[in-house]
C-alpha cells in the first residue's frame, strides 16, 4: 500500500515552487489556502493578488508539475483563485465570475445533504429523497457535488450518458422525475486522469451556472464527505436553504456527523436536521428486526444538538441492490416500508423549507476556525 499522502509533504513540494515575486516561494508568500487529497488526488487552491493572477499561470503549472511528480500522487490540480482579502464587496449587476454568490434565480430552496464521514449512504439518501419529493409533485434537480466520486449518473440509472448543450446553456438530464446534473457526466469513472486539469471550484460553479434548470422545486446537493472545499465553496456561494446530516449509528460516524453538523452551524447554514441510516435491519427471512449498530444513535445525537431527528431508514439489501441498478427504491418499489420511510422524511423536510422557519442568510465567512487555514 502506498503510504498516504500528509498535507506536510505537499507544503514541502510547494516551498520548492518559486512565486516569481521578491524570491519568495508560495508557501512563504501564503498563497496556499487549500490542500485537499482524496485517493491520490490532490488538489491545491493558491489564493493570489487579483492583479498577479493571469501572470502566475506558469507558477501553476510548475505546482501541479511538482505535485504530480510526488510518489503516491495519481493527479494534481492547482487552481488560482483572487486573495479573499482583496475581494469587492459584491457589486450590483453580479460579482466576477471565480469570488462572489452563484445565484441560482429559478430555484426555490437548495438543500445539501451532507456528512462528516464518507459511506454512510449520503448519495442514496440524496437520490430517494429527490426522488420522494418529486412524487409529492415538487420540480426536483439533483447536483452531484462530488467531483471525485461522482455517484448519481449510476444511481439514476444514466450511466455513460451525456446532457445536450445548445451551445449557451448544457440541458440536464432527467430520471425518475428528478433533473440531475453530475461531473460523472463528463469524465469516465474509472478515468481519474482527466482530473489533472479542470478546476474543482470552477467545475462546481460552471456545472450550477451553465446548467439551464429551468424552475425548481428543490435543488438537492449530494455532497462529497467531509469539510473540504466543495463544502466551503457551496456553503458560501450557494444559498444553501438549510442542511441535511446522514449519519450511521455506529458512534464513530456519529462523531463525525457532529463535525458536519458544526460546519454547516459555523457558515450559518441551517440545520434542517439528522438522519440515521442502516439504522437497523429486518431479516429477510423472519422479519425479525436487528438493530445491528445500536440504533437511536442519531436521534440522541440530534437531541444534544439541537437539531431535529428526520428519521431512520433501515440497512437492507434491496435499497442497495436498486441503487445500483439505477432505479431507487422510491421509483421502483414506492410503496415498500422503505419507501415510504423515505417520503415521510422528504415530506418533513418539504415542511420546513415551506414552512418559514428555515431562513435564507447570506453566509458568514470564518474560514479559519473550520478549517484550521492561518
Ligand atoms: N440503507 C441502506 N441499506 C443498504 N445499503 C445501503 C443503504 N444506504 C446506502 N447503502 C449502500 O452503501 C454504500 C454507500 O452508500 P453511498 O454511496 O450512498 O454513500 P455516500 O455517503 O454517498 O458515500 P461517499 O462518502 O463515498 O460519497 C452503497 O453501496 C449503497 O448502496
Ligand atoms: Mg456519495
Amino acid at each position: 500500500m502506498m503510504p498516504a499522502l500528509s498535507r506536510e509533504d505537499i507544503l514541502t513540494t510547494l516551498k520548492t515552487i518559486d512565486s516569481g515575486t521578491g524570491g519568495l516561494d508560495i508557501v512563504a508568500r501564503n498563497w496556499v489556502a487549500d490542500v485537499l487529497t482524496k485517493d491520490g488526488h490532490v488538489t491545491v487552491t493558491l489564493e493570489v493578488p487579483p492583479t498577479l493572477g493571469p501572470k502566475l499561470e506558469p507558477v501553476r503549472q510548475a505546482a501541479e508539475k511538482a505535485v504530480h511528480a510526488m510518489p503516491g500522487v495519481m493527479s494534481a490540480t492547482v487552481v488560482l483563485t483572487a486573495a479573499r482579502a482583496a475581494q469587492p464587496p459584491q457589486a450590483k449587476g453580479g460579482a466576477p465570475k471565480g469570488t462572489g454568490r452563484i445565484e441560482l434565480t429559478g430555484v426555490k430552496h437548495i438543500v445539501a445533504v451532507a456528512s462528516g464521514k464518507g459511506g454512510v449512504g449520503k448519495s442514496t439518501t440524496a437520490t430517494n429523497l429527490a426522488v420522494a419529493l418529486a412524487k409529492l409533485g415538487h420540480k426536483v434537480a439533483i447536483f452531484d457535488a462530488d467531483i471525485f466520486g461522482p455517484s448519481q449518473p449510476r444511481l439514476l440509472g444514466l450511466a455513460k450518458m451525456k446532457p445536450n448543450s445548445d451551445g449557451e446553456k448544457v440541458h440536464p438530464l432527467e430520471a425518475h422525475g428528478v433533473k440531475v446534473m453530475s461531473i460523472g457526466f463528463m469524465i469516465a469513472e474509472d478515468n481519474p486522469i482527466v482530473w489533472r486539469g479542470p478546476m474543482v471550484m470552477g467545475a462546481l460553479e460552471q456545472m450550477l451556472r451553465d446548467v439551464d434548470w429551468g424552475e425548481l422545486d428543490v435543488m438537492i446537493v449530494d455532497m462529497p464527505p467531509g469539510t473540504g472545499d466543495t463544502q466551503l465553496t457551496m456553503s458560501q456561494r450557494v444559498p444553501l436553504a438549510g442542511a441535511v446530516i446522514v449519519s450511521t449509528p455506529q458512534d464513530i460516524a456519529l462523531l463525525d456527523a457532529r463535525k458536519g453538523l458544526n460546519m454547516f452551524r459555523k457558515v450559518e447554514v441551517p440545520i434542517l436536521g439528522l438522519i440515521e441510516n442502516m439504522s437497523y435491519h429486518i431479516c429477510t427471512n423472519c422479519g425479525h428486526r436487528e438493530d445491528i449498530f445500536s440504533h437511536g444513535g442519531a436521534h440522541r445525537t440530534a437531541d444534544e444538538l439541537g437539531a431535529d431527528f428526520l428519521g431512520e431508514i433501515p440497512l437492507d439489501l434491496k435499497i442497495r441492490v436498486t441503487s445500483d441498478g439505477g432505479t431507487p427504491i422510491v421509483a421502483s418499489d414506492p410503496d415498500s416500508p422503505h419507501s415510504k420511510a423515505y417520503i415521510s422524511i422528504a415530506e418533513k423536510i418539504w415542511a420546513k423549507l415551506e414552512g418559514g422557519q428555515v431562513q435564507k442568510k447570506a453566509p458568514k465567512i470564518s474560514l479559519g476556525g473550520i478549517f484550521g487555514r492561518t
